[in-house]
């Protein structure tokens, strides 16, 4: 993929969507609000710290704009150097002030997978798995692997599509609570009745699971400071 389409890319975004974008964070933990943006561009997905665009005359990219005041964009970055070219992962092919021009990876999230009843084979999460493994044996920590964080491509293949957080230390269990998931009620009960589950339940289930965690990572604090004065 050249790096001079990539370079006219990123002139695309600084002189004709980023003029016109408005991009706003109320908090960490609920997705960019994008208020405006220029008609050609389209919105491809709004994260909790950027909002990614695509513009037809550069199929192959994706541009990930920052919310102001969100940080992670060094980072990000700085995982992609490390991933290199992989097949389950997109790459940086630029590193702006408040964006990264990414491979385009296409396919729809599990999240959305499951919002309009596309069945999810198993081969997807093995596909997943393995390329988290791979992340690992570059030193790196996989990390909120959620189902806006994963896709299936059209040819039916797991995806990687946020890696912001493989720097972070510490154990996340999103990826493995979102296995237990798959495998105790999606492959039972989902995939059979191919249920469409709507929207606002599964944000509800999100905001559900994010408090659950909260809970438990208190609770393992509190079990860890009790064990280490006693
Ligand atoms: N390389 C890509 N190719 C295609 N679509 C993408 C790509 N990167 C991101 N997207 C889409 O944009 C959405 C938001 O991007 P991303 O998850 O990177 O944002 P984020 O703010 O870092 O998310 P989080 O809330 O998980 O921290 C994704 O869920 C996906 O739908
Ligand atoms: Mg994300």
């Amino acid at each position: 993929m050249g790096n001079n389409l990539a370079a006219r890319f990123s002139d695309r975004v600084e002189h004709e969507l980023l003029p016109e974008l408005e991009v706003s964070s109320n908090s960490p933990h609920d997705p960019v609000i994008v208020r405006q943006y220029p008609s050609s561009w389209t919105l491809l997905g709004a994260g909790n710290y950027a909002a990614v665009f695509c513009h037809p005359d550069y199929p192959e990219f994706v541009v990930k704009v920052y919310a102001p005041g969100r940080p992670g964009l060094e980072e990000e970055a700085e995982v992609y150097r490390r991933l290199g070219d992989h097949p389950a992962f997109s790459q940086c092919l630029f590193e702006g002030k408040n964006f990264l021009i990414l491979k385009r990876l296409e396919g729809v999230t599990l999240w959305n997978a499951l919002h309009r009843g596309i069945a999810i084979p198993p081969q997807i999460i093995r596909d997943i798995d393995r390329a988290l493994d791979y992340a690992r044996s570059l030193g790196l920590n996989p990390h909120d692997i959620h189902g806006k964080n994963v896709m299936m491509t059209p040819a039916r293949r797991g995806v990687v599509v946020d890696v912001s957080d493989f720097l972070h230390a510490d154990y996340c269990s999103a990826w493995d609570d979102l296995k237990r998931a798959y495998r105790w009620i999606y492959r039972p009960i989902l995939l059979p009745l191919k249920v469409r589950v709507p929207s606002w339940t599964l944000d509800w289930v999100r905001a559900f699971y994010r408090k659950l965690r909260q809970m438990r990572s208190r609770k393992f604090r509190g079990l860890f400071l009790r064990s280490s004065h006693g």
